[in-house]
Order: structure tokens, then C-alpha cells, then sequence
């Protein structure tokens, strides 16, 4: 199939762009790059940099004619969120909103949209089924709700664009940024990597549902290979508080365990999904134990730090800044 994956140079994105390929899926790469990184695509796929709102889009989808869309960009930082509603609201929900009437008028048949557990009300017994109430507590996952309800209308009303919604726990693994919705393994392995001690806001026993970044491209592959449409979770069931995440990191890495507590943050209390639906709908189940994944992700980044000590102009870890709302269009073959 020829597939567009918007996001595909960020986290996430860039991992569904290696796994597609892998299947023998032809790949574009759409991506802004206010957040993703050009060495995060392998050379030789296509890459297009646009912004999901440019007015642009429609014309370069119509050139294209793409059997599917994996919609991966999204701005996704809690707490920038909301000092910025109204960028999120324009990037994550007109963006999207922008996107789905593109692929109508130029026949897109499948439309997998990313969403995120930050939907569901913050209440209530765990894990999370699909059908758990819905009431985020954040302009980030307010403006992903807004989109789903778009991306819900977009499949009722045009029968033949199949639109999937996953709705994504805490994803961790190589090349996740420290920055963002779900980053505190990031977070906690550079900072124990320089010998310092990431700060906990609050107490530390808010819970998340981590699932390993590899198992979440492998779902993305079944996801358009299959014709199941509707919402999903995607994630283990499993609760972990941030301080078992750190303490897992600090043994990981051989590190001490001494953790800073700082003042509380506005955020969910605890998250874990059930992931039976999908399971039920193609099977999927994540393969990749807490602890394996960690040793993954502790191993690439153990890697990069050690480049970046080395040549620290070109391989920084720190989050790119300034978000560019240009609407460029370019085709960068890499
Ligand atoms: N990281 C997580 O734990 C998590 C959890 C739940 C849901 N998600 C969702 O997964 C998706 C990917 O998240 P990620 O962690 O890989 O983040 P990321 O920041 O690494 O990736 C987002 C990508 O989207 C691109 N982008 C942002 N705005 C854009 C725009 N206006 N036009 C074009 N491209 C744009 C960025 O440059 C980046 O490459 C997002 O939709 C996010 O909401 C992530």
C-alpha cells in the first residue's frame, strides 16, 4: 500500500515508518519538524515537510493518491498546552480536521488517527475500557477528543474511508525526546546517565500504562493490513507509579535510587488500558516486558549520550525549540 505518515519524523512516527517499510509498504514521511528530527527517517524514504494545516495539503494528497493515512504529528506537551490552547486546538484538531477532508477529496480509503488515554475522565476503575467516560483534564487531550469526534463524524459520513482511532498509554523507547506527554523513562535515563537525580513531581505514586514503542509499530502494521474500524486502546493493563519506573531505570542502569520530590503537577492520577478489544479484534497483544523495554531503551540512549558527550553540537538531546507554522512544501529524499 502507499502510505502517508504524517508525524513520521517524530518518537512514534519514525518507528510506524520503519515497521511499514519493513512490511513492503510504500512510505511518505509529512512532518513540520517543529518537534521531529531529520535523523530520526532513514535515508532513502521520501519525506515531505508541510504542516498538517497548510492549505497546500489537499493539492499535494490529490498528486498522490495514497491508499492510507497514519496520523501521527500532534503537538503533545501537557504543560505547554496549557500556556498555548489555542495552538494545540489549531494544530491537533484543524490540522486533523484539514487532513480528513483532503483524504475524502483525493479517496484515501483507510485514516488511522493516533489519539491518547489522556481522553478519559480521570476517575473510576482501572483499567480503562474504550467505553470509560470520557473528560480530559488538559487542553492536550481536549483538542485529541475534538479530533476523534471528527475523525467519527468523517467515518459516518463517508462509508468508504475506514477510520481507525488508537488510543495510545505512555509510549516509551528509542528515540522518545525528553519532553512530552509520556517521557518520564527518557527523563529518568539521561538524568542518571549524568549522574544527577530526576525530580518527581508530587509524591511519585501517579500511575501510567507504559507499552514499549516497538509493539506499538507492530500494532500500527496489523491495524492497516486488517478491515477492523472504530476505537481502540493500545497498552498492557498495567499500572506503574513513576516511582517504579525510576526505581526500574536506576537498576537498569546500575544508578542509585535517591529520589528529588518537587510540588505536584496538574495531571491525571492514574492510568492503565485494557487492550481487549484490539486482543479480541486482530489479536494484538504487547510482547515487550517493562523490563526488556527498558534495557532497549537504556541501551540507545546510552549510545546517543555517549555520541553527544563526544560532539555536543550535533548530537544534542535537548528538544528542538521554536515551532515553525510555515506551510512548506518540499519532497526531501532521504
Ligand atoms: N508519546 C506518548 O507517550 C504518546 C501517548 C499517547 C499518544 N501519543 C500520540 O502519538 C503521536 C506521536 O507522538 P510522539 O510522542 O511521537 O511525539 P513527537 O513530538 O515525537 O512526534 C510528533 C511529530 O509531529 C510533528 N508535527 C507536530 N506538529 C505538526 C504540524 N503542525 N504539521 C506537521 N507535523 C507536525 C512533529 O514535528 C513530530 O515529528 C501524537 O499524535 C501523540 O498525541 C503519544
Amino acid at each position: 500500500m502507499k502510505v502517508l505518515i504524517t508525524g513520521g519524523a517524530g518518537f512514534i512516527g519514525s518507528h510506524v515508518v520503519e515497521a511499514y517499510c519493513a512490511r513492503g509498504h510504500e512510505v511518505v514521511v509529512l512532518d513540520s519538524f517543529v518537534t521531529g528530527r531529520r535523523e530520526n527517517v532513514s535515508r532513502g524514504i521520501r519525506v515531505v515537510e508541510m504542516d498538517i494545516r497548510s492549505p497546500c495539503l489537499a493539492e499535494f494528497l490529490a498528486s498522490e493518491r495514497f491508499d492510507a493515512i497514519n496520523h501521527h504529528a500532534a503537538l503533545i506537551k501537557v504543560p505547554e498546552s496549557f500556556r498555548r490552547p489555542v495552538e494545540y486546538a489549531e494544530v491537533n484538531v484543524v490540522g486533523t480536521l484539514n487532513l480528513l477532508q483532503a483524504a475524502v477529496e483525493s479517496n484515501v480509503r483507510t485514516f488511522i488517527f493516533i489519539s491518547t488515554c489522556a481522553v478519559y475522565a480521570d476517575s473510576g476503575n482501572l483499567p480503562f475500557e474504550e467505553t470509560h467516560p470520557l473528560g480530559p483534564s488538559d487542553p492536550y487531550g481536549t483538542s485529541k477528543l475534538a479530533a476523534e469526534l471528527y475523525v467519527q463524524m468523517y467515518a459516518t459520513q463517508y462509508p468508504s474511508l475506514r477510520c481507525v482511532i488508537l488510543r495510545y498509554g505512555n509510549v516509551y523507547g528509542p528515540r522518545q525526546q525528553v519532553y512530552g506527554e509520556g517521557n518520564l523513562v527518557a527523563v529518568c535515563i539521561e538524568r542518571l546517565h549524568e549522574g544527577q537525580q530526576p525530580v518527581i513531581f508530587g509524591d511519585g505514586s501517579h500511575t501510567r500504562d507504559y507499552v514499549y514503542v516497538g509493539d506499538v509499530a507492530d500494532l500500527n502494521c496489523h491495524v492497516l493490513e486488517q478491515p477492523i474500524q472504530g476505537v481502540y486502546n493500545v497498552g498492557t493493563g498495567q499500572q506503574r507509579s513513576v516511582l517504579d519506573v525510576y526505581a526500574q531505570v536506576a537498576r537498569t542502569l546500575g544508578a542509585p535510587y535517591a529520589p528529588i520530590f518537587g510540588p505536584p503537577r496538574r495531571e491525571q492520577a492514574h492510568v492503565a488500558l485494557s487492550s481487549r478489544r484490539i486482543q479480541q479484534a486482530i489479536g494484538w497483544l504487547p510482547s515487550t516486558t517493562f523490563e526488556q523495554g527498558i534495557v532497549h531503551t537504556a541501551e540507545w540512549y546510552r549510545s546517543q549520550l555517549q555520541n553527544r558527550d563526544a560532539t555536543p553540537a550535533e548530537h544534542s538531546l535537548e528538544p528542538a525549540t521554536g515551532a515553525d507554522d510555515s506551510a512548506r512544501l518540499g519532497d526531501h529524499s532521504r
